[in-house]
């Protein structure tokens, strides 16, 4: 529960992120009461609206009976993101709600925009003063939160990171990766540690390799004009993965508490690395260059596949098989921990399952955990299958828990840092990523077309085949 008043400023707030999770996560917040009696939320964006006008762009909350009560929360502001005219009516804006309120109100800038637009708005946000928090003259109560992609590449991500570095303090920046405040992403942390029975097993000695499949069904919908300058890599992989691998494989971070945790996060990977060899896939779905504002000729890929290795005394030699893609079969990720398989030569001839143990973390839908096992077939006769142990959220806690981006949101207003990414975590992710970018500009080879409703192209398959394994879906 936020107990003080505070604004927040979305900008892009017509963009699909506020309309898909931003505005959705606070109107949820709002209706469980963990909002403060006063609050603001204002909407900038290029587009001339009302503030009415605004209200409408959210249907699938319109319908619900407390909408026309957190309405009177949502205000609206257009402006070019280049020109200061709306930053200086926004600023009245907020000079408003402070002579309301009586008080400087706490500040929270939210740069929901493509990646772009982010040095223009933070340039603007500078020479306007607005950067200076209530009042213009303190930044005592400013926040600044800027989503991911974090830049474009390595050098983009650096120059970012140094222009915010000049204009806020560490403290007041928030660079969002929203799977951090999964709660199936945190209890990876809770499962490893919090469990005396699964550390003993948790390295290179007994596991074999990591899967981890991130799917989606959709396509990219109305964001074409923002994936197609993005793709695959840096959209998923660069961000969400590494996140990913980081809950996997991490050490022991040395206390729960912000730095700790990040430090813990970002030495795990900046030890990630390509696999040597032919590591790295990447396709498009059959359809995607008809998408709407997708270039009818673009190489963007919709898909990306990695081998990938953890250089630490604990992973060492263990395969991380990665992949990620738009239009697949289902909505799914999942990250699966395959152990080495040492069925008995007491059962051998009575065929071992070619899988043992498996241990997976499903992030989404039906969150849990499963870990499969090898049992006795029912009978007389002696046989062997595998079976699965599972929990499931949903039926052990009666609730799958809140939403990434309320846990998001509520971080930001705490001033809690822990789940947002700090440079050198980026920074290094960015070196990874930006090597395979370098790699497919100069090769400039054709990319793989692949079927929709599928899992992607046939290369990705090739890849784990070849070290004799396979995708476990
Ligand atoms: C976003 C990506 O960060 O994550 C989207 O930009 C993707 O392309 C989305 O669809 C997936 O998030 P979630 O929470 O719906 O799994």
């Amino acid at each position: 529960m936020i107990n003080f008043p505070f604004v927040i400023v979305i900008f892009g707030a017509t963009g699909d992120l506020a309309k898909n999770k931003l505005i959705p996560a606070l109107f949820s917040l709002f209706k469980e009461d963990k909002l403060p009696k006063d609050f603001f939320i204002i909407g900038f964006s290029r587009r001339e609206l009302t503030h009415p006008q605004f209200h409408v762009h959210f249907e699938s909350e319109r319908s619900h009976e407390k909408w026309g009560e957190f309405t009177k929360h949502l205000f609206y502001q257009s402006g070019s993101f280049e020109e200061e005219k709306g930053y200086l009516a926004l600023i009245e804006q907020l000079r408003q709600i402070d002579d309301k309120m009586g008080a400087c109100v706490t500040r929270f800038f939210y740069l929901a925009t493509p990646p772009d637009h982010y040095e223009t708005i933070l340039d603007k946000l500078l020479s306007t003063k607005l950067s200076e928090g209530c009042g213009q003259g303190s930044n005592k109560w400013t926040r600044v939160v800027i989503e991911k992609p974090f830049g474009k590449d390595l050098s983009t991500a650096r120059s970012l990171d140094k222009k915010l570095s000049e204009i806020f303090e560490e403290k007041q920046i928030f660079r969002v990766d929203h799977y951090l405040g999964k709660e199936t992403v945190q209890n990876i942390l809770a499962f490893r540690f919090a469990n005396g029975i699964f550390e003993p097993v948790w390295n290179r000695k007994v596991i074999d390799h990591v899967q981890i499949t991130f799917a989606e069904k959709e396509g990219v919908k109305t964001r074409g004009r923002f994936y197609d300058g993005v793709g695959e890599l840096r959209d998923i992989a660069q961000n969400h993965l590494m996140q990913l691998i980081a809950a996997v494989a991490m050490e022991s971070p040395k206390s729960f508490t912000k730095e700790d945790l990040r430090d813990a996060r970002a030495a795990v990977i900046d030890s990630v690395r390509i696999a040597d060899g032919e590591s790295v896939v990447k396709g498009q779905y059959e359809s995607y260059r008809k998408e709407k504002d997708v270039s009818p000729d673009s190489d963007t890929e919709t898909f990306v596949a990695m081998k990938l290795m953890v250089d630490t005394p604990r992973f060492e030699g263990v395969p991380f098989y990665v992949r990620a893609g738009k239009k697949l079969e289902k909505d799914f990720v999942e990250i699966s921990i395959v152990f080495i398989q040492t069925c008995h030569i007491l059962f051998k001839e009575y065929g071992c399952p070619e899988i043992g143990n498996v241990i997976t973390f499903r992030i989404q839908p039906n969150e849990g955990i499963s870990l499969r096992f090898i049992a006795k077939t029912p009978g007389a006769k002696l046989g062997l299958e595998s079976v699965d142990m599972k929990f499931n959220y949903s039926e052990s806690f009666g609730t799958k828990g809140p939403a990434a981006y309320e846990k998001v949101l509520l971080d930001i207003f705490a001033g809690d840092q822990m789940l947002f990414n700090r440079s050198d975590e980026l920074d290094s992710s960015w070196e990874l990523i930006t090597s395979i970018l370098k790699k497919w500009n100069s090769e400039k080879e054709e990319i793989e077309v692949y079927k929709e409703e599928q899992w992607g192209p046939e290369l990705a398959n090739k890849l784990i085949e070849k070290d004799g394994r396979k995708w476990l879906t």
